[in-house]
């Protein structure tokens, strides 16, 4: 297994405008994410990620870029830019962007041009029909819209806002390798590639197989000719530079993955999504009861097929997802939850990252009036669900679903607005900022974020955790999770308790051979407390 820095190092992801405030108008910034610096490597990550800060309308809040060359002025300048890359560097930690090319935003230069006409030198750029197909939207209706000055119809697999780019165009290709030698030569050390598997669309657009779950799915996912676009980013770009990527793939399986990731080839590790449907069917609105088996069997596969052929990631929460323990643990036991949760993934193979505010225990917001979301997704699929679940069924699978759930500010202190700003947050506060933030943790010698300094410290120091085979004992349990790994002359174990009743395993496993180096209660018994989780070493 190659060794590689992306593989050791722990990641922390930024969601700006909801992060830190310098200059009080309610929306984060990059000074404020520069005064965070100390905090973020204190918790023990070295690898920052930044969703798009690049100038957009904000439609889906900055995943629709209108240039991507220029910061978005309410981030800042591009000198505050310069200055954050400095600090980051000075500290020996690295920064990855957010690298949105699978569409643009209706805003951008190109696409105006583009809808100039068809003689347009730009027209090219985008994906026309003649006639509508039937493909869906990810975020709910219509994959396209009509254009009268075209008399056609752009394809746009997100909001109608973001029309997708035709990447078969090689003049596409060519911006999109001169924007990325750009980022790259300021210092950027890598990328996180938005849904980066639906660039390539079936030639033409063809209708696809009718489906509840995403009609033409088969004709942009994995498409005919995605291996060959990203082997032409690897090869005049991404080799040129120490760079790092991660590709968020759509509805991936560890066969697919591996087509990508073998090796290195194209991508150094997808974001899969196979353990998201632990609490739904496919679609995040089609909602089931959450089984821990499911998540569990979801990560072990990951695990076993990926093992010694590629590397993983391993995250339950970003910026589209709810917050982990209101979904995969429980808010009554949130200490305990959240201190389960991080430890039963993170000392898996492969790359953990982290979302800010998982590593205090920030939970659902769950806001219980429309009015409160702000998300393009919620709203569109609001419209959409409410004629056939009616008001109280879609608020229901909102509160527990949206993605507003983690875009609520960081909550720092207990101060108005958690300390994120004194003027008027974009969006709510969760009301639990009281109970639950940074400085609380801080003091509290037995918090979340203390744990999590302990864990990741933890991993750092033992590369059987960071590259260790990874062996699971009682996959078919459905509470208790038990892995091994192994490495040379170094051997962990991993063992808890993923429910709220107490598990008794005496009669399961020996722990004789074993030290305890870690857990979340102050004593250990044959018994397993509602979700402890504990980490032994083989003497
Ligand atoms: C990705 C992003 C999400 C965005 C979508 C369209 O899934 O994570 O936030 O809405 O792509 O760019
Ligand atoms: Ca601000």
């Amino acid at each position: 297994m190659d060794k590689r820095w992306y593989k050791e190092q722990v990641v922390y992801q930024i969601y700006p405008q909801s992060f830190c405030d310098s200059n009080q108008d309610g929306i984060g910034d990059l000074k404020g994410i520069q005064s965070k610096l100390d905090y973020i490597q204190n918790l023990g990550a070295q690898i920052i990620w930044l969703s798009p800060i690049y100038l957009s309308p904000l439609d889906d809040n900055g995943y629709d870029i209108a240039d991507y060359y220029q910061i978005h002025p309410r981030y800042g300048t591009m000198a505050d830019f310069d200055d954050l890359v400095r600090e980051i560097h000075g500290r020996g930690m690295k920064l990855v962007m957010d690298l949105v090319v699978n569409h643009t935003s209706d805003e951008h230069h190109w696409f105006q041009e583009a809808i100039k006409g068809k003689d347009n030198s730009y027209h090219d750029y985008y994906l026309w029909l003649d006639k509508p197909n039937n493909w869906m939207s990810l975020f709910g209706g219509k994959a396209c819209e009509y254009v009268a000055s075209c008399d056609q119809y752009y394809l746009h697999l997100f909001s109608k806002k973001q029309p997708d780019l035709n990447w078969e165009n090689p003049k596409v290709r060519e911006e999109i390798k001169k924007m990325l030698h750009f980022w790259l030569n300021k210092g950027v050390d890598g990328f996180r590639c938005d849904v980066i598997n639906l660039l390539s669309k079936t030639p033409g657009l063809p209708n696809g197989k009718a489906s509840p779950i995403l009609s033409g799915r088969e004709h942009y996912m994995n498409g005919p000719h995605i291996h060959r676009y990203l082997e032409e980013l690897k090869m005049e770009v991404w080799n040129q530079y120490d760079c790092f990527t991660v590709g968020e793939c759509v509805f991936l399986t560890p066969e697919q993955a591996l087509t990508y990731i073998e090796d290195e080839k194209e991508l150094n590790m997808v974001f899969q999504f196979q353990h998201m449907d632990a609490d739904c069917y496919f679609v995040k609105w089609f909602l089931r009861k959450f089984r821990p088996i499911r998540l569990k069997k979801a990560l072990s596969r990951w695990q076993e097929k990926i093992n010694g052929r590629g590397w993983n990631s391993l995250y339950f929460e970003n910026h589209d997802q709810p917050r982990s323990i209101s979904r995969f643990g429980n808010e009554n036991y949130r200490f305990h939850s959240a201190t389960f949760l991080a430890t039963y993934l993170f000392c898996q193979q492969g790359t953990p990252f982290i979302y800010q505010g998982q590593e205090i225990g920030m939970s659902n917001a769950a806001f219980p009036d429309l009015e409160q979301y702000q998300d393009v997704e919620t709203k569109r699929i609001y419209q959409i669900g409410k004629k056939i679940f009616g008001h109280k069924n879609m608020m229901k699978r909102i509160q527990l679903k949206s993605r507003d759930n983690a875009r609520t500010p960081m909550q720092w202190s207990d101060k108005e607005h958690a300390g994120f700003t004194t003027g008027t947050p974009w969006i709510e506060v969760n009301p639990n900022y009281k109970e639950v933030n940074v400085e609380k943790n801080e003091e509290d010698q037995d918090s979340i974020l203390h744990y999590y300094r302990k864990l990741l410290e933890l991993r750092k120091n033992h590369e059987a955790l960071i590259y260790g085979s990874f062996q699971e004992k009682f996959a078919k349990d459905h509470h208790l999770v038990c892995y091994e790994r192994n490495m040379d002359h170094e051997s962990f174990m991993i063992l808890g308790n993923f429910s709220e009743k107490c598990l008794d395993m005496e009669k399961k496993i020996d722990l004789t051979p074993f030290d305890l180096v870690l857990s979340n209660y102050k004593t250990s018994t044959t018994l397993l407390k509602p979700y402890e989780i504990r980490i032994y070493i083989k003497r």
